[in-house]
């Protein structure tokens, strides 16, 4: 094919936005696979599972009967039922299907959110660690992330009194994210409690990303709603489910704000894929014993690879507790986390992703997911711990 140089110009805010390097050390590790290099997987988020087979087969159903036609812009009636009682049976919360925009992932709902909120030099206070993606939403409407330097020790928690140092008149949100990616931890009901009394006293929202729900090894699970109602909650089915390629996700929104997400999502989305909503209405109304079964099965994982990096000198200073992920500190064997990450690759065949890939608070660190299985642990854990120990040698 001939390469042809366009002449467009591109935006500023397109030519700015740095990559997603955990997408750039997959992409990388499959150009070695390709090559017939045998690499273990800690870099990606996602569950190794398969999608239920009831799931798949509510999805199958709903394209043989025809239900491929375009849905309300909110999302199917019975998606949004299902949604209001799984919260309902969860948490006690009573919501009002009017209040769920459903989306093709929680991706999409967090740019809406950002849309709808944000103006040119709107901040948005977020821990440092971050998930990748949260500042360039941010920075791509135009709006100011403003960090807060986490501590390891707190399991990287975003505490109320250093999220009050940090409001100033331009403060728009205060962004949270528990079960966190990429530190694995669950915030307390206290510092909950704390960020959303802050919050209401100077009438701000929270934007809470609970995509993790569920995936919870202590038992103590919240949403941002169980504290107030001034919140916009993000949430979906590619984790919990083991749906990621699906995309499909929801929003929970203050009830005068829906309109405007509702707008939004008309005209930049129309609305979410309408046999995938069919599949979500199965994921929440059938039995939810193969979600306990996967969470039952991380935990194993999650405390034999725990084990396993502690072993090899890679420190973890705080339980993580949630999600599938562990943030651990390498800065022992180096200060450059891609470069680290990089040679891990490349020389172990283990691919993880580097720490700066959530902001500099967490340069030094590697994240690994434990969304892999037990077998492919404990083989990329050996092979890590011998790469790992000819550093230390010299
Ligand atoms: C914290 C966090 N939020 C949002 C997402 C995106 O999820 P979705 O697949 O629903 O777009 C991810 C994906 O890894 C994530 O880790």
């Amino acid at each position: 094919m001939n390469s042809i140089n366009s002449e467009c110009v591109l935006s500023k805010e397109s030519e700015d936005i740095p990559p997603f390097y955990v997408m750039e050390v997959l992409e990388s590790a499959k150009a070695l696979e390709a090559q017939g290099r045998h690499i273990i997987h800690f870099e990606v988020g996602e569950p190794d599972f398969p999608t239920a087979p009831r799931i798949c087969q509510a999805a199958c159903d709903a394209i043989s009967k025809g239900l491929t036609k375009y849905t309300h812009s909110q999302g199917l009636p019975a998606l949004r039922e299902a949604i209001v009682e799984s919260y309902y049976k969860k948490f006690g919360i009573d919501l009002d299907p009017g209040q769920i925009i459903v989306t093709s992932g929680t991706s999409p709902g967090l740019l809406m959110v950002f849309m709808a909120l944000l103006e040119k030099r709107d901040e948005v206070i977020m821990s440092n660690p971050y998930y990748a993606c949260y500042p360039n939403f941010v920075k791509y409407l135009g709006g100011t992330p403003v960090f807060v330097y986490t501590n390891e020790a707190n399991g990287f928690a975003l505490e109320p009194e250093t999220v009050r140092q940090c409001m100033s008149p331009n403060t728009k949100a205060i962004l949270i994210n528990s079960p966190s990616n990429p530190g694995g931890h669950v915030m307390s009901s206290e510092n909950l409690q704390g960020i959303a009394e802050i919050a209401e006293e100077k009438g701000i929202p929270i934007v809470s990303d609970e995509i993790y729900q569920g995936l919870n090894y202590s038992g103590e699970e919240h949403t941002i709603l169980e504290y107030t109602k001034n919140a916009f909650v993000l949430n979906g089915f590619s984790k919990i489910y083991a749906m990621t390629g699906w995309r499909l996700g929801f929003i929970i929104s203050p009830p005068d704000c829906v309109r405007a997400l509702q707008k939004i999502h008309q005209n930049f989305f129309i609305c979410a894929n309408s046999f995938v909503q069919e599949a979500g209405i199965a994921a929440l109304n059938g039995s939810q014993e193969h979600v306990a079964e996967m969470v039952r099965v991380y935990n194993i994982r999650r405390q034999y690879m725990l084990k396993r990096l502690l072993g090899m000198g890679l420190e973890v200073r705080k339980e993580p507790t949630g999600a599938f992920y562990v943030l651990a500190d390498a800065r022992k064997f180096s200060s450059d986390s891609l470069e680290l990450s990089r040679r891990i690759l490349h020389e172990a065949g283990v691919a993880v992703t580097p720490g700066i890939d959530f902001g500099n608070g967490a340069e030094g660190y590697l994240r690994f997911s434990y969304a892999n299985s037990l077998e492919n642990i404990e083989e990329g854990m050996n092979r890590l711990e011998a790469f790992l120990e000819k550093e230390l040698e010299g």
